[in-house]
């Protein structure tokens, strides 16, 4: 008998059990980038075959050190918005919302599957100013429920490749067209991400499918009006990346000099 959780989830639910399980990998580790205890606490309590997320500690910080990423660009984010609203899409089991701990000025909305939410509930305390949205990010319908007279920061870390490009352009064009002004922060992998999906082991085990390709600024400038670019950093170039260890650094080395592996995966910010 355990009084572990069991969790049945396949497809791109599945693969927050790997990004979680990566930053409880990387809580433990002595020279932690993200030192997310709250993953190592809700991994503990999940009685899952964690060897089967392909995550190991080798691999562990670069997930981490994408989800520090976006801390960092969303608390410069909150610095400056005291008062926004923010929605986290395609959350996971993420703990950004108590790795930041906005003020009370903040309207946090966390987005994923309803399966997922159900996990959230379980695991995380639910303080005031906290929401939990149980929706395909690609409904339009639940948008609705969310305060619209602020800046808003839109941030979808390891989300739009698993969704169509048509879904996703959709999703923020309806998203720049509900709210006054704020940021669009998300990751993003190039067309030669999407086609060697078959290498990822997180994709390829939770068998969910990658499909939108995001090969520069362009694409998203293009298709969603009212966009301006802040910042787009491949994600070897990030300042989070060439922080790591040796291996790291001579890896993220090597990636940038072969074009089209230099830009397969990218952090993009937009003001809107
Ligand atoms: C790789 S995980 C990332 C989770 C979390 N953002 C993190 O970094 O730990 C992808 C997440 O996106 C969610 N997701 C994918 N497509 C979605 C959709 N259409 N609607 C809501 N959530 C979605 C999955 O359920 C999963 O939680």
């Amino acid at each position: 008998m355990t009084d572990k959780t069991s969790v049945d989830l396949t497809g791109a639910p599945e693969t927050m059990l790997a990004t979680l399980y990566a930053k409880a990998l990387d809580a433990g580790a002595s020279d932690s980038v993200l030192h997310d205890h709250h993953a190592a606490e809700i991994v503990a309590q999940i009685d899952y075959d964690w060897a089967n997320t392909g995550i190991k500690p080798a691999n562990a910080p670069s997930v981490a050190l994408r989800s520090k990423h976006f801390d960092t660009w969303a608390g410069q984010f909150l610095a400056v918005h005291p008062d926004a609203v923010v929605v986290h899409l395609g959350c996971g089991l993420d703990s950004r919302f108590f790795r930041l701990s906005p003020g009370p000025g903040v309207e946090w909305y966390d987005v994923d599957y309803p399966d997922v939410i159900a996990l959230r509930e379980r695991f995380y305390p639910q303080p005031e100013h906290h929401h939990l949205v149980a929706a395909s990010v690609t409904d339009p319908a639940w948008l609705a429920s969310i305060t619209s007279d602020r800046p808003t920061l839109i941030l979808g870390e390891g989300l739009t490749m698993y969704l169509t490009e048509a879904d996703g352009v959709a999703l923020l064009r309806r998203l720049v067209a509900r709210f006054p002004s704020g940021e669009l922060q998300f990751d993003a992998f190039n067309r030669l991400g999407i086609r060697s999906q078959w290498t990822n082991t997180v994709v390829r085990r939770s068998g969910s499918t990658l499909h939108w390709a995001i090969n520069a600024p362009a694409d998203i400038l293009d298709a969603v009006p009212g966009t301006r670019l802040l910042a787009w950093v491949p994600v070897f170039e990030s300042d989070a990346f060439s922080n790591l260890g040796g291996g790291y650094r001579v890896m993220a080395a090597v990636m940038n000099r072969v074009p089209g592996v230099r830009t397969m995966a990218q952090f993009h910010r937009y003001a809107f």
